[in-house]
């Protein structure tokens, strides 16, 4: 008879701007590592398929979705999460600072929201609204804001968001 074996790995890593370290199960996911283990409360879940967007933070400056890494993918790193986007660089404290809470219906996707907008502003903001759209298409809204969302990019890229009809998009 087999006996399974856990080996277990020390993890040393940076979440907004605190060094951490911890001992985690190879297959642990970062997401879980930050909101199950660290307290990290700001990452949210949204799906369990990796389709939501609502998990993302910055992992080096690179925004990925924090259930699509394992923990020990991001050991020696610097990790911000929507409690400090603004460790991730200006484009994200823009981002932020133009999607309070109360802007959103729900806010639940926020965390998506300001690294999606976040990123997309990073990169010089390109194509206006339509370029934004197409950027944040892998994030699920559930209330359906996306219009806020939107508007609130082009303010973070320093663009005026465009007039738009009652009920349009
Ligand atoms: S929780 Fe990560 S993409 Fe949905
Ligand atoms: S504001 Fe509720 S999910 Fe986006």
């Amino acid at each position: 008879m087999s006996e399974e074996v856990t080996t277990r790995v020390q993890v040393r890593l940076t979440v907004d701007g605190t060094p951490v370290e911890q001992e985690v199960e190879p297959r642990l996911l970062l997401v879980h590592l930050l909101r199950d283990l660290l307290g990290s409360t700001e990452v949210a879940v949204g799906c369990d398929t990796s389709n939501c967007g609502a998990c993302l933070v910055a992992v080096d400056g690179e925004v990925v979705k924090a259930c699509n890494v394992l923990a020990v993918q991001a050991r020696d790193s610097d990790v911000a999460t929507l409690a400090h986007p603004e460790l991730a660089g200006p484009a994200y404290e823009a981002a932020a600072a133009a999607l309070p809470v109360d802007r959103l219906p729900c806010a639940s996707c926020r965390g998506g929201a300001v690294f999606g907008v976040g990123e997309w502003v990073e990169r010089g903001a390109p194509d206006g609204a339509a370029g934004v759209r197409r950027h944040l298409e892998g994030l699920l809204c559930r209330c359906g804001a996306y219009d806020a969302i939107v508007d609130a990019a082009l303010e973070a890229a320093g663009t005026p968001a465009p007039a738009r009809k009652e009920g349009g998009a």
